[in-house]
């Protein structure tokens, strides 16, 4: 099948890199100039595991190539994907100007060059309930018809760092049309991965896009009342590896998204909830759950960060943090909305020095002018001369580290906030440290949490 991404991102490449893994031919589109320059050279502009060898295989065997133009290929392709980003605005409302940027472009192609073929449109940005029914009101007022374009949601599931996996062992794919000719494409289109047992669902335009949300907003709630029951256990003496292996083990609750942390950050998780939210509200109704679900998350980041305060009386300055982790989670250089952000900010404004490291996130516009802050190149050298080690995102090369190598350069009393539940409190206290392990072991009894951090 002949077919075009519309927009590179972790979405878009991936898709489109995978589908031409599976024979079809594939155009990814991207209107950012650098990114193509990047592509053009067969490489990912971004990283994520296995991704850089699929994309040549594929570019080598004649089955992908790039374009900033939508109108290159157009008239012969039949699938079109519209994979650009939906970014939250202030208001916690979906940005949709990307979205319905490319939709209009299409459809001014469409008319351009005369065609009259039977082309599926497909929404695969995360785009709130309703954008289906406008994207084919656009259609109508081009004079366009839905035996000529069929417009087709089609949501993504995948996980940044286990993207590939995920794109060919998928738990499920939904997609949504009113028209069961692009429903039939589509899911030939699919045909490898569903006839591998993968369930397929056909379902409304309406029904396709809300399932992304609610799925979204149910995995955030998993997150939040974890962290919910961290923040207690540390009240109690309970220990809340157990509690999530206790509750893990009961079917009916499933052992996933039961890790306490920072808080959860990423490009979907906090945008989806708060996209939910809004749009709840815009028809008159209180999404309460996923509202109070939000609140957590945002009280979980400061309430991490009350244990290090408290720790010395609230006065940081001059201090020296090792902070290992920027990524929201491992196995991505992503770090929109990143707890780790949040972490450095609260960090550096209250004067204290941070040397961070990460695998692979290198840079941090935002913190680079400041002085304070610098990335280094390995866990020992962030730790070397630091007071703390605070431990953000949990990369398997930091379940590794030699604790007294690491101990050994630090200054006295040397401390190890592991916001990630990585370490027992017990190992980390034999190695010499003072440690603080989320929902497991506090500082010392004698400190003070209070239940809002
Ligand atoms: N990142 C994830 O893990 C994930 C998972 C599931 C769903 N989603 C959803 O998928 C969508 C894309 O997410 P992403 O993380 O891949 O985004 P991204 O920001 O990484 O990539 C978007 C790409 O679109 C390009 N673009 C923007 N406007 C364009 C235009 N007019 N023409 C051509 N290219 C254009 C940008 O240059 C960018 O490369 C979002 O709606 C997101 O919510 C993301």
């Amino acid at each position: 099948m002949k077919i075009m991404v519309v927009g590179t991102g972790y979405v878009g490449l991936v898709t489109g890199t995978c589908l031409a893994d599976l024979g079809n031919s594939v155009t990814c589109i991207d209107s950012n100039p650098d990114k193509l320059a990047v592509l053009k050279t067969c490489k990912s502009p971004f990283y994520e595991p296995g991704l850089d060898e699929r994309l040549k295989r594929n570019v080598d065997a004649g089955r992908l190539n790039f374009s900033e133009s939508l109108k290159d290929s157009f008239s012969e392709t039949g699938v079109f994907f519209n994979a650009v980003g939906t970014p939250p605005m202030e208001s916690g409302e979906s940005d949709l100007s990307y979205v319905y940027a490319v939709v209009n472009e299409f459809f001014k192609t469409y008319k351009e060059l005369g065609c009259t073929d039977f082309k599926v449109l497909i929404t695969k940005s995360t785009v709130p309930v309703g954008t289906g029914s406008e994207i084919e009101a656009i259609r109508n007022s081009h004079g366009i018809t839905e035996d000529q374009v069929a417009i087709l949601s089609n949501p993504e599931f995948l996980r940044e760092g286990t993207a590939i996996y995920d794109f060919f062992h998928p738990d499920r794919i939904v997609i949504g049309s009113s028209s069961e000719k692009a429903l039939d494409i589509v899911q030939e289109l699919y045909g490898p991965l569903y006839r591998n047992e993968t369930p397929i669902v056909r379902t409304s335009i309406q029904t396709s896009e809300l399932s992304k949300y609610a799925s979204n907003a149910f995995l955030a709630t998993k997150i939040s009342f974890i962290n919910e029951m961290a923040n207690l256990c540390e009240l109690t003496g309970a220990d809340v590896s157990d509690i999530s292996k206790i509750m893990g083990m009961d079917g009916r609750i499933g052992k996933y998204f039961l890790h306490p942390g920072p808080g959860y950050g990423g490009s979907c998780f906090p945008k989806d909830t708060k996209a939910l939210v809004y749009l709840a509200k815009q028809l008159g109704y209180n999404l309460n759950v996923v509202a109070a679900v939000e609140d957590v998350n945002e009280s979980q980041k400061k309430r991490v960060m009350s244990h290090v305060l408290d720790y010395f009386d609230n006065d940081i300055a001059g201090k020296t943090f090792a902070l290992l982790g920027i990524s929201f989670k491992p196995n991505t250089d992503d770090v929109r909305e990143a707890s780790s952000l949040t972490i450095i900010d609260l960090l550096l404004k209250q004067g204290a020095i941070v040397k961070a490291f990460d695998p692979e996130v290198k840079s941090l516009a935002q913190f680079e002018d400041n002085q304070n802050f610098s990335i280094v190149s390995d866990s020992y050298e962030a730790a070397e001369l630091s007071d703390a080690i605070i431990l953000v995102t949990e990369w398997n090369t930091f379940r590794e580290l030699d604790l007294e190598r690491l101990k050994s350069s630090m200054n006295k009393p040397s401390l190890f906030f592991d916001l990630r539940n990585v370490y027992s409190p017990e190992k980390l206290r034999d190695a010499g440290f003072e440690t603080y392990v989320i929902g497991r072991k506090l500082l010392s009894s004698s400190q003070k949490i209070t239940q809002n951090g």
